[in-house]
């Protein structure tokens, strides 16, 4: 089969990577500036032009990693030109482009999700810009100053994804990312990933896109259970929606008061969640994909490798609010470890860091500290200058 994948980051590039290990691929493209050496680029100026490039191509799927294709339509208009693409519809990105409008649909389905603050009468709370901002429309609050700033702060910084702003409830647990594949009639769920969102341990630091991952998490019984039971209500909702699209749903969910609550869902497999639910799952990724493509998702038994896959974010010394570009990136080989490109350009066959996210690198032990310890010190050998990587797990 021939496949092209939407995108340019560590997500794109662990998608890459699980692809050229299927059987079941011929050629595999990327759209677009990817400077992955496993897929050829294509470059296009429309998603028109993309559709006909496929055509021209005989693509066989199409698979969307970001949140900005997926919400500027691109699924709507290559169904329109028939062609397969693993990407809700716009309509379906609305779950992740508005976070009211999710909200909205879970109350309607009895999903739990952070109550709605109408009035700052207790702090911590948070405060959240309804629209899309780049994973940083969220904000802890711990004082009535502070809200008025950050308020300020929001709509000054994203004049489009903070024109609504609203209040919600502060919940404290651990936090869970669940990515489910939905082929328009059934929904198979990947195993639970945990995603790094603070930069560093300090409860004060800035979320940003996540700074490491590892998969699975392990749930206590009653976690499960009632993960199961959550699991059931998604699947409810999506069918009696009649969701018409095929694509990833990812539920950020926490565990407060006993039970897990939805902080945000996501149209797309996350990053850096994605490099290691991949590294862990042994089924060939083309295979599910294909499943998902026929509405088969059901036939699909997932076989996982032993133990765990963690993956840690190597930065630039100012993420995520001011990183510097250009610092030339050089990475020793070692068979253990797999170096994803997050944010970096090629010139003249030099790797340089573009962006706040350079590299994201996956490797898989038997347990969650053997795996972050190497990461550690595999990160100590790759040159970079002002390179920043979080060196503790979260908390919770
Ligand atoms: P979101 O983009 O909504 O997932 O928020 C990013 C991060 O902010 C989450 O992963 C949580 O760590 C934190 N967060 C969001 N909403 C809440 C909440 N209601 N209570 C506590 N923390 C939250
Ligand atoms: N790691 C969180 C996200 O992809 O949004």
């Amino acid at each position: 089969m021939n496949m092209l994948v939407v995108g340019s980051g560590g997500r794109e590039h662990a998608i890459c990577k699980a692809l050229k290990r299927s059987k079941l691929l011929d050629k595999l493209y990327i759209a677009s500036s990817a400077v992955f050496e496993e897929a050829v680029d294509i470059r296009y100026s429309s998603y028109e032009e993309l559709a006909r490039k496929c055509k021209a191509l005989q693509i066989d799927i199409v698979i969307v990693g970001p949140e900005a294709p997926i919400c500027d339509g691109i699924a709507d208009i290559f169904r329109k030109n028939k062609i397969n693409i693993i990407a809700p519809t716009k309509k379906w990105s609305n779950l992740e482009s508005s976070k009211l409008v999710a909200k909205q649909l879970m109350s309607h389905y009895s999903i739990n999700n952070a109550p709605i603050i109408k009035a700052p009468t207790a702090f911590p709370l948070v405060l959240k810009a309804d629209g899309l901002c780049g994973g940083k429309g969220v904000k802890i609050i711990y004082s009535m100053d502070e809200l008025v700033n950050q308020m300020e702060k929001l709509k000054e910084d994203f004049p489009e994804g903070a024109k609504k702003i609203f209040m919600e409830e502060y919940l404290e647990g651990e936090e869970i990312s669940l990515i489910s594949l939905w082929d328009g009639k059934n929904l198979l769920h990947f195993p639970p990933a945990r995603d790094f969102k603070r930069l560093s341990l300090d409860k004060n630091s800035p979320n940003t896109g996540g700074m490491g991952s590892y998969c699975p998490v392990n749930l206590t019984e009653v976690q499960q259970d009632r993960l199961d039971l959550y699991k059931t209500k998604l699947n409810f909702m999506l069918s009696d929606e009649k969701a018409d699209f095929i694509g990833f749903i990812y539920s950020g969910l926490i565990w407060a008061k006993n039970d897990w609550y939805v902080l945000e869902y996501n149209m797309r497999p996350g990053d850096p969640e994605t490099q290691s639910i991949l590294n862990q799952i042994d089924t060939d990724f083309l295979y599910i994909l294909n499943a998902a493509i026929y509405q088969k998702l059901n036939e699909i038994k997932l076989r996982l490798n032993s133990g765990v896959s963690a993956t840690l974010v190597v930065a630039s010394e100012g993420y995520p609010e001011n990183p510097k570009d250009g610092n030339m990136i050089e990475y020793p080989q070692d068979k253990d470890i797999i170096v994803h490109y997050s944010g970096v350009e090629l010139k003249e066959g030099t790797l340089y860091s573009k962006g706040g996210r350079n590299l994201s690198i996956t490797t898989s032990a038997g347990d969650l500290d053997t795996a972050f310890n190497r990461l550690y010190s595999y990160s100590d050998k790759i040159l970079m200058d002002k390179k920043y990587v979080r060196r503790s797990l979260p908390e919770n």
